[in-house]
């Protein structure tokens, strides 16, 4: 299998932990349902291509998201994996399901800008910090790890640029709430490196632990990896991507996929960044996730790497 030469670039951490989201922010965008066994499929796949923290499903309203309706068929398929399996949920409801069926890590999902709150959650910002609270307070007396998700950290399809206080406010509410770790979301893709550098250094000159935060790009723009190697340059270690760039939100039309795991996975084993995953079962499983989905995955990765004899 071709493979990048690896050059390492200093000022980089040693490892990076890939959160990987293809099974619940990748699937959540189709236009179909993809069957239940196929998911758990998926997640298997994943987690034999060496990721260790595969987020499975979101417990939200089932109508609201009917993509992952099946959560509660779905979660017990793949919870003998020996991997962290993060879930979505967003209330009080959302935490009784998923720990009724013993998941051990949930993430709670804000966002920085009222018209997304409103479109998503249907809360005002302050609305649904209120409604994680209680959710944040019980899962972490439970034991639980907890994620917290900031959205419309870089701009929002509705109200354009975000600033920088803006988003920092809401990240000190979710940290300050007891979040284990923060994932910092460009959901519309419309960051650039200075832009990321900018919040990062505004964050952790207010105290957050760089440790504690994670970033979680869109590739609307073809800025995702760039985006990216400007967080590792800040000490950032966690990075979310979706195999085979699958992804979006249902509730903001123009976000379109997130960085696609394999583009992330090449750009690290060049740098000599270990991620532990092997990037070729990691190929097979996302142009078969392709075929399922009866389309070209648009990864450059994968289409690169599937066309060659490996
Ligand atoms: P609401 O309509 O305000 O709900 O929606 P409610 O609290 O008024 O409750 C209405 C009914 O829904 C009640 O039933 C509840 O029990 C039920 P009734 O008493 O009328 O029979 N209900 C539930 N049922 C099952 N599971 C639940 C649940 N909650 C309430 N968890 C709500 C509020 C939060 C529920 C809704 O807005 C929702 O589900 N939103 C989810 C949207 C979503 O999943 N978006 C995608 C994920 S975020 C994302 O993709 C961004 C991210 O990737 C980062 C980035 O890129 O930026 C993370
Ligand atoms: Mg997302």
């Amino acid at each position: 299998m071709t493979l990048p030469m690896v050059v390492p670039a200093p000022g980089l951490p040693a490892r990076v932990r890939i959160h990987e989201v293809g099974a619940r922010d990748g699937l959540q965008n189709e236009k179909g349902t993809v069957p239940t066994q196929v998911k758990a499929e998926f997640v298997r796949r994943l987690a034999d291509a060496g990721l260790t923290t595969i987020e499975a499903t979101s417990f939200v309203h089932p109508k609201w998201v009917p993509q992952l309706a099946d959560a509660e068929q779905l979660f017990p398929l793949v919870s003998d994996l020996p991997v962290a399996l993060p879930v979505l949920v967003p209330n009080e409801r959302g935490l009784d399901r998923a720990l009724a069926l013993g998941a051990r890590r949930v993430a709670v999902f804000a966002s920085a800008t009222e018209s997304f709150a409103k479109a998503n959650l249907n809360r005002t910002v302050d609305e649904a910090l209120a409604m994680f609270e209680p959710v944040v307070a019980r899962a972490k007396a439970a034991g639980v790890h907890v994620r917290g998700y900031l959205s419309m950290c870089f701009g929002d399809p509705w109200e354009g640029a975000v600033p920088v206080p803006q988003v920092v406010k809401v990240c000190k509410a979710l940290l300050d709430m007891g979040c284990d770790e923060l994932s910092l979301g460009d959901t519309i893709g419309v960051a650039t490196p200075g832009h990321v550098r900018q919040l990062l250094t505004a964050l952790t000159d207010e105290g957050a632990d760089v440790e504690a935060l994670g970033v979680h790009f869109h590739d609307t723009y073809g800025q995702a990896l760039a985006n990216t190697l400007a967080a590792l340059q800040h000490g950032v270690t966690t990075v979310d991507a979706s195999a085979g760039g699958l992804g979006g939100c249902p509730y903001a039309k123009s976000a379109t996929g997130n960085l696609a795991t394999e583009d992330l996975v090449w750009m690290l084993r060049g740098l000599g960044i270990d991620t532990g995953v092997d990037l070729d079962r990691l190929v097979a499983t996302s142009a078969w996730m392709a075929e399922q989905l009866g389309r070209p995955s648009p990864s450059r990765t994968v289409r690169a790497l599937s066309h060659k004899e490996r």
